[in-house]
């Protein structure tokens, strides 16, 4: 068989090790030809690939962070238009099967493209763990060890000064990275895009924090986080993104500024950025990200297609890539009463 493989979206630690499992399993194992598309989607659009061996080279993959492939973002009207071309590429190649590794976007070109009769099985990543349909993605894990190790470090400096520290980490549209790296650090509140806040009731669990004699307040903030409607308080948007939508760049800065002129302490903002995206994965995730991979291609000769691959408990499971592109997977109001416990 030719076996097509791309990684699309933002990238993600643990892309690579997909990328080996599945050479070391459709090459190595069963003689497959593997053909990476380059950037996402884009190598697919303008023909643009290099060939992949069960070599030395892509065997020292598995703990090497970003993706050999390289990666893109395109915009999804872009892709809906572009969807005749790079069936074209996929015949001009010979591809009898493709393995996108993506997020939500790319996934959603993927079902497109099994609707139109393309054979293809889907491997879900993003650090921001928003893919539904599985327990979790890789990337996810190593996202919550740095942001969880930064966190730990803020709390001996904010003790020392008596500060209030807000950390903004990743998840636009879920606080996964938030939740669960807040509850790792013990952060003393946690803020997610799912759970609009107050203002008023962030300033208020601040000072009842200090007026009992505790030294510091540190607050996680998911960068998607967002005011409650009539809360005294809006964010300023802070740009467009690539695909022409108003952008709230910023949150845990404006929401600072904003606790400072409220309640006059002395406030920081750390913002961990791409970091938390960059590096060699997590023993977690290499091999979650394995399991993907050789699942991706037992897949493909077993001609499941339409599906993507997924962690159930500690099974991996094929669902139809229908159904986990429907919707985002947020954090439930119970799993946010958890992380709410340890609040203050
Ligand atoms: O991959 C998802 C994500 O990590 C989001 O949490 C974040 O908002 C976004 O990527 C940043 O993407 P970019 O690399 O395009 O700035």
């Amino acid at each position: 068989m030719r076996i097509g493989v791309l990684t699309g979206g933002g990238d993600c630690p643990g892309l690579n090790a997909v990328i080996r499992a599945v050479v070391r399993t459709a090459n190595g194992r069963y003689g497959d030809a593997i053909v990476g598309f380059e950037d996402g989607w884009r190598g697919l659009l303008e023909d643009r690939k290099i060939h992949l061996h069960n070599d030395d080279r892509t065997d020292r993959l598995l703990a090497k962070g970003g993706t050999i492939l390289g990666t893109a973002r395109t915009n999804p009207d872009v892709l809906r238009a572009g969807l005749g071309r790079i069936k074209r590429t996929l015949d001009d190649n010979g591809i009898d099967a493709l393995i996108p590794i993506g997020g939500e976007g790319t996934l959603t070109a993927a079902s497109w493209l099994s609707d139109e009769g393309v054979p293809v099985v889907g491997v879900p990543k993003t650090i921001d763990n928003d893919i539904d349909c599985t327990d979790v993605t890789f990337g996810h894990d190593t996202a919550l060890s740095i942001a969880s190790e930064a966190i730990d470090r803020l709390h001996t400096t904010a003790e020392s000064h008596q500060r209030v520290m807000l950390v903004e980490v990743m998840g636009r549209h879920a606080g996964w990275i938030a939740v669960n790296a807040g509850m790792a650090s013990g952060a003393h509140l946690t803020l997610v895009p799912e759970v609009p806040f107050d203002v008023d009731e962030v300033c208020a669990m601040i000072k009842r924090r200090f007026q009992r004699g505790d030294k510091h307040f540190i607050c996680v903030v998911a960068e998607g986080s967002h005011p409650a409607e009539n809360s005294g308080f809006a964010l300023r948007a802070g740009g467009i993104d690539e695909f022409g939508h108003e952008r709230f760049t910023g949150v845990a800065q404006q929401l600072g500024a904003e606790i400072e002129r409220r309640i006059g302490k002395e406030v920081r903002t750390t913002v961990l950025g791409h970091v938390q995206r960059g590096g060699s994965p997590t023993p977690y995730d290499r091999v979650l990200a394995t399991r993907f991979g050789l699942h991706a291609a037992e897949a493909v000769h077993a001609g499941q297609f339409g599906q993507m691959v997924a962690l159930h408990g500690s099974n991996i499971d094929l669902v139809p890539l229908a159904e986990a592109t429907k919707q985002l997977k947020r954090v439930p109001d119970e799993r946010y009463r958890e992380a709410e416990a340890f609040f203050g």
